[in-house]
C-alpha cells in the first residue's frame, strides 16, 4: 500500500516506524516535510519539503505519488481542510476533516459542545467575542483562572493566574492582548476557572462512532526539571505497563475515555461528519474527578512515541480503515513502560541559541540499550551531518519491563550515544522521585476534597 505522512516531527516518524514495520500490509512511504527529517527521508520513496498547511500542495504531491492513503500527522494542515482537499482527490486520509477537528482549532465549540452534549467534565467557563466582556466575566468569578485564546497557538498560547499570570488584573491585559495581537487568529477568548490537578493525556482511535482507547500517558511540558520554566511543546513523556498513570485509578481512566466517546458523538451530531483518526484528550485529575483541559485533533506529540513502539497488530489495517470510515484492524499494546525524552537545542524555547548546530545520534548504540530514536525538527544536509533547529531535535524511547528500567534506557541513550555542544534533555522525567511527588500532590488534592 502507498502511504503519505504529512509531517516531519518525532510523532511523524514514530508513526512511519510503526506504519513501515508492521506486519499486515507492505507499505511503500512517500512524505511530505517541513524540516528534511533523516528518519523519515531513510524510510521514504520519495519525499517532498513544504508547508503543509498548504493543502494544494499537500494534494498535488499525494496525486503524484498515487497514495492510497494519507496521514496527517500536525493539526495545522487538518485545520485548513487537507482531509476535505484530500477526498476531493479521492484519497482516504488519516485524520479528521475542518469540521470535525474544531475540537481542536477553536477551543469555544469545545466547551459549548460539552456543555450543549451534556459532557459534564468541564470548569466553568464562557466564550467571548468582547474584551470587556470577557474582562468582566473574570471580575465576577473573582477566582484565579485560565485565559485561552480559541484559535490554535502552538500549544503556548494558554496563560494561568499562579502560574504564568500574577492576578486577575494581568488576567484582563493578556485578554486585551490577545484581541489586540489576534493571537490564535480568531476573535474569541475562553476564560474558564483554573482547575487544581494533575494532567494527562489519553487518545483513541475512532472512525467517528467506534472507539479504540490508548495507555493513559503524562507529558511534561516545562523546559526544565521539577517543571520550571516556560512551556514547551513537551519535553518528554511516561506511560506505565498497565496503561493506567500512578495517580490514576482504572475509574478514572474509564470514565476519561467514556468522556471522549461522547465527544465523537456529540462532534458527528454537531457536525454531521464522523471523525476520523486520533482524537487526544488532555485531562486534569481534581478532586472532583477527570476534567477536559482540551482537546487535539491528532496524535499527541510525544504522546504518540509512548504507544505506538507498543501498539502491536494490524496498524496499517487500521489506520486505512478509519480513513475509509469502519474501524478494524486487530491491535494491542504491550504491558510495557515507556519513557520519552526529547533532547533539544540549549535555548529552546526561548531563544535560538542551538540552531544551525550539529547533533550526532549513534542509533545502534539507543537500540542496544533498548531505546529507540526518533528523528523530529533537525535537518539531514548534503554531506550526511544533521543539524539542529530552533526546535525539537530528536526524541529518545526507553522501553521495559518497568518505569524505572524504561527510564534508566532512555537516560543512558541520551548520555551514551547523543552529542552535541548545544544540546541539552530534562533527565528527571520518568524518574522514581519525579512520579512520588506528582502522586504525593494528587493524595493531597484528593484529601482536600472536589467543591
Ligand atoms: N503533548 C502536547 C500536544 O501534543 O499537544
Amino acid at each position: 500500500m502507498k502511504v503519505m505522512i504529512v509531517g516531519s516531527g518525532a510523532r511523524e516518524h514514530a508513526i512511519a516506524e510503526a506504519l513501515c514495520g508492521a506486519p499486515d500490509e507492505d507499505v511503500e512511504l512517500y512524505a511530505f516535510l517541513r524540516n528534511r527529517n533523516p528518519g523519515l527521508i531513510r524510510l521514504s520513496e520519495d519525499y517532498e519539503v513544504g508547508d503543509p498547511t498548504d493543502v494544494d500542495a499537500v494534494a498535488r504531491a499525494a496525486v503524484r505519488w498515487g497514495v492510497d492513503l494519507a496521514v496527517i500527522g500536525p493539526e495545522d494542515p487538518l485545520a485548513e481542510g487537507v482531509a476535505d482537499r484530500l477526498e476531493e482527490e479521492g484519497i482516504p486520509t488519516f485524520g479528521p476533516k475542518r469540521g470535525p477537528a474544531r475540537i481542536e482549532w477553536d477551543k469555544g465549540f469545545a466547551r459549548r459542545l460539552m456543555r450543549e452534549h451534556g459532557i459534564e467534565a468541564y470548569p466553568e467557563f464562557g466564550v467571548f467575542e468582547d474584551p470587556d466582556e470577557a474582562c468582566e466575566f473574570i471580575d465576577e468569578l473573582g477566582k484565579p483562572v485560565a485565559v485561552k485564546p480559541a484559535g490554535l497557538t502552538g500549544g503556548k498560547g494558554v496563560k494561568v493566574v499562579g502560574e504564568h499570570l500574577r492576578n486577575l488584573d494581568e488576567a484582563k491585559e493578556y485578554v486585551r492582548e490577545i484581541f489586540e495581537r489576534e493571537i490564535g487568529g480568531l476573535p474569541r477568548v475562553v476564560i474558564e476557572e483554573r482547575c487544581v490537578g494533575e494532567e494527562y493525556t489519553i487518545q483513541v482511535y475512532t472512525d467517528g462512532r467506534k472507539v479504540l482507547p490508548t495507555p493513559a500517558v503524562q507529558d511534561h511540558p516545562h523546559a526544565y526539571e521539577g517543571d520550571e520554566g516556560p512551556i514547551t511543546g513537551g519535553m518528554g513523556s511516561y506511560s506505565c505497563p498497565d496503561g493506567l498513570l500512578p495517580f490514576l485509578s482504572r475509574e478514572e481512566y474509564e470514565e476519561s475515555v467514556r468522556i471522549l466517546e461522547r465527544t465523537v458523538e456529540a462532534i458527528r451530531k454537531e457536525t454531521g461528519e464522523p471523525y476520523r483518526g486520533v482524537l487526544y484528550g488532555q485531562f486534569m485529575l481534581t478532586a472532583d474527578g477527570p476534567v477536559v483541559i482540551e482537546f487535539n485533533c491528532r496524535y499527541g506529540d510525544p504522546e504518540a512515541m509512548n504507544i505506538l513502539p507498543i501498539a502491536e497488530g494490524d496498524l496499517v489495517t487500521l489506520h486505512a480503515s478509519i480513513a475509509e470510515g469502519s474501524m478494524e484492524g486487530d491491535v494491542e499494546f504491550l504491558e510495557r513502560a515507556t519513557v520519552c525524552k526529547y533532547v533539544v537545542p540549549e535555548g529552546y524555547p526561548e531563544s535560538s541559541e542551538g540552531e544551525g548546530e550539529p547533533i550526532e545520534v549513534d542509533e545502534e548504540c539507543i537500540h542496544r540499550l533498548n531505546a529507540i530514536p526518533y528523528y523530529a525538527s533537525v535537518n539531514l544536509e548534503e554531506d550526511g551531518t544533521i543539524t539542529m533547529t530552533s526546535s525539537r531535535a530528536v526524541a529518545i524511547v526507553g522501553i521495559g519491563e518497568r518505569l524505572e528500567e524504561a527510564e534508566e534506557a532512555a537516560e543512558r541513550a541520551i548520555r551514551e550515544c547523543v552529542s552535541g555542544e548545544r544540546i541539552r534533555h530534562r533527565s528527571d522525567i520518568g524518574k522514581p522521585e519525579t512520579v512520588r511527588k506528582r502522586v504525593r500532590r494528587m493524595e493531597r488534592i484528593r484529601g482536600q476534597g472536589g467543591s
